[in-house]
């Protein structure tokens, strides 16, 4: 009878759950009991604590007191792994049917949706900006390289994006995707991750994972997001550690896994790009592990939340430190009479030991020019001076100066002012072929030429308008290239794939390349700068 009981699905689920079972069993009905659940797949290590063995309570019975009793009475039954939180989420992720949120649907946690909308995995998203979250249901797209088709598939196969926060209890893995900029001081703004995990706390359960992937300073989820979840949740859950919790205490699971996508760039698939994943126990760092594993073909475990923090940040310091170089030899080469790019291009036949860089107007977009400072903040905290990310960051501020330099010295050749001059500017995304504005170092450029009285209109066809942002407020529209001629300097800032640079020369009076995008084109209106 009883047996029968455990087998009925209410009475299985119930246990799974971990409620207590209100019913009083002999040995031999316990091993009856137990029995069933074996055979029902359901672990043995439930009764622990909530059943009665032989008339007593048997509260401080263990687990391994558990599988003690059955080695001893049957022989004959291969215990199963006791189901824990740990292995009941992991196996929903090995089976696709974990439920995943994702807070912030943007350039990041948008395209990681819909990967694992593509695996067979249900996926909420999450996010306060309610345009994101009415187009999504409409089933419209917002990113460029995002086809609209591929939202409408997503939301056939049950896409749900929200603003509503107190849905994130159903999920069983959360994934943090917000922006982690610089405050007008050039420090950190972590106010995203912590006005978004006072918005997980509140609902938080036992056994979900959660994972923050904004890049972000070495510490800030194990000192930032971990305090609030566990501060601000309604059950007293604690987030599992290496040494910490004990092992029936409810507990959830935190990893940082930084994201590395490189935008524009189709030559790495994204499930091809590895990923990076620490996890702040052994656990955590499993089901991380397992739920990038679904979607990506290569996850590389490290240490700890900061070592995966500390890895996102090498990586856009790296970058960031190489290209201060090429710009800075780009300026000696200039006044050398050299072609840097003609230099880079040779440097790089070597096969080993040399990866190109190129030089531009200036660092964009979320990660280059506004990670490195999260470090060296966070480094004066341990009395250090991270000297090369601030000689890079001088090097690459100094960049759009030294185009609108470069603007005026065109001019000045041709016997005219700046002030007053009539300028078309050619791209603002912060690089070729996307339709990303941030940190753009166009939007300086604008302002500079603004400032010295020049005329600027602009053309990008991916970006239709500039309105306001954090620092600026320009409020134009992409004008056509139809009247290239009318505009006494036409400014290359984005080397788009589109633009047809040969007519771009023929028909402007003097072009200023900041891109090299008119390589191979010979033309004594081209200045290179
Ligand atoms: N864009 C990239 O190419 C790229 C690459 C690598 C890493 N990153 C990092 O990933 C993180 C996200 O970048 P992104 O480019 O996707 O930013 P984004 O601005 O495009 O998107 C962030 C989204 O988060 C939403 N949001 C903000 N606060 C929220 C909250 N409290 N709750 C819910 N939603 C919230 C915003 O409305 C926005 O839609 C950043 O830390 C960034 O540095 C970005």
């Amino acid at each position: 009878m009883l047996v029968q009981l455990l087998l009925r699905s209410p009475l299985r689920k119930a246990l799974v759950i971990g409620s207590t079972v209100p019913v009083s069993v002999t040995k031999n009905s316990l091993r009856m009991v137990t029995i069933a659940m074996l055979a029902a797949r359901v672990d043995p290590g439930y009764l622990t604590g909530r059943l009665h063995r032989d008339g007593g309570i048997v509260s401080s019975w263990s687990q391994t007191d558990n599988l003690q009793y059955w080695r001893t009475h049957n022989s004959m039954i291969t215990p199963v792994v006791p189901t824990t939180l740990f292995s009941q989420l992991k196996a929903k992720i090995e089976t696709h049917e974990a439920k995943i949120g994702v807070i912030g649907l943007g350039y990041v946690g948008l395209p990681l949706t819909l990967l694992y909308m593509d695996q067979g995995f249900l996926v909420t998203g999450f996010d306060i900006d309610q345009r994101k979250v009415d187009a999504l249901t409409e089933g419209k797209s917002y990113i460029y390289r995002i086809p609209v088709e591929e939202i409408q598939e997503a939301r056939a196969k049950g896409l749900v994006a929200t603003s509503e926060f107190c849905q994130l209890a159903e999920m069983d893995a959360i994934i943090i995707c917000v922006p982690t900029p610089l405050n007008d001081y050039q420090e950190p703004d972590t106010s995203f991750i912590v006005n978004t995990a006072h918005a997980i706390a509140p609902h938080l359960r036992a056994g979900q994972l959660v994972v923050l992937e904004s890049t972000t300073y070495p510490g800030t989820t194990e000192e930032l997001l971990v305090p609030i979840l566990e501060n601000e949740n309604q059950n007293g859950l604690r987030a599992a550690r290496r040494n910490g919790a004990s092992e029936m205490a409810p507990e959830f699971y935190v990893a940082f896994s930084p994201e590395r996508e490189d935008p524009g760039n189709t030559t790495v698939a994204r499930r091809d790009i590895p990923k990076v994943v620490g996890g702040l126990d052994l656990q955590a760092a499993e089901l991380a592990a397992g739920l990038y594993g679904a979607v990506f073909n290569r996850t590389v475990q490290v240490s700890s939340p900061a070592a995966a923090e500390m890895t996102k940040l090498l990586e856009n310091i790296y970058r960031c430190v190489n290209i201060a170089l090429v710009n800075e030899l780009k300026l000696l080469c200039l006044r050398m009479g050299l072609d840097i790019w003609e230099v880079i291009d040779a440097a790089a036949t070597k096969p080993f030991g040399f990866q190109p860089f190129y030089p531009g107007p200036g660092l964009g977009g979320h990660c280059i020019p506004i990670d490195p400072f999260y470090l060296s903040w966070k480094a004066k905290e341990w009395d250090f001076r991270t000297r090369f990310i601030e000689l890079a960051g001088e090097i690459n501020l100094g960049m759009p100066y030294h185009v609108v330099a470069s603007v005026t010295t065109a001019l000045n050749q041709r016997k005219k002012a700046l002030n007053g001059a009539r300028i078309m500017l050619l791209g603002v995304a912060y690089k070729k072929d996307i339709d990303d504005l941030r940190e753009s170092p166009a939007l300086t450029i604008i302002e500079l030429l603004h400032k010295e009285g020049a005329e600027v209109t602009y053309n990008d066809p991916h970006i239709p308008s500039i309105g306001k942002g954090r620092k600026y407020d320009l409020q134009m529209k992409s004008l056509p290239l139809d009247r290239l001629q009318e505009y006494d300097c036409v400014l290359i800032v984005t080397d788009h794939s589109s633009y047809d640079y040969r007519r771009i020369v023929e028909e402007s009076q003097l072009v200023v390349d900041s891109r090299n995008a008119t390589r191979g084109i010979r033309s004594a209106k081209i200045l290179h700068c």
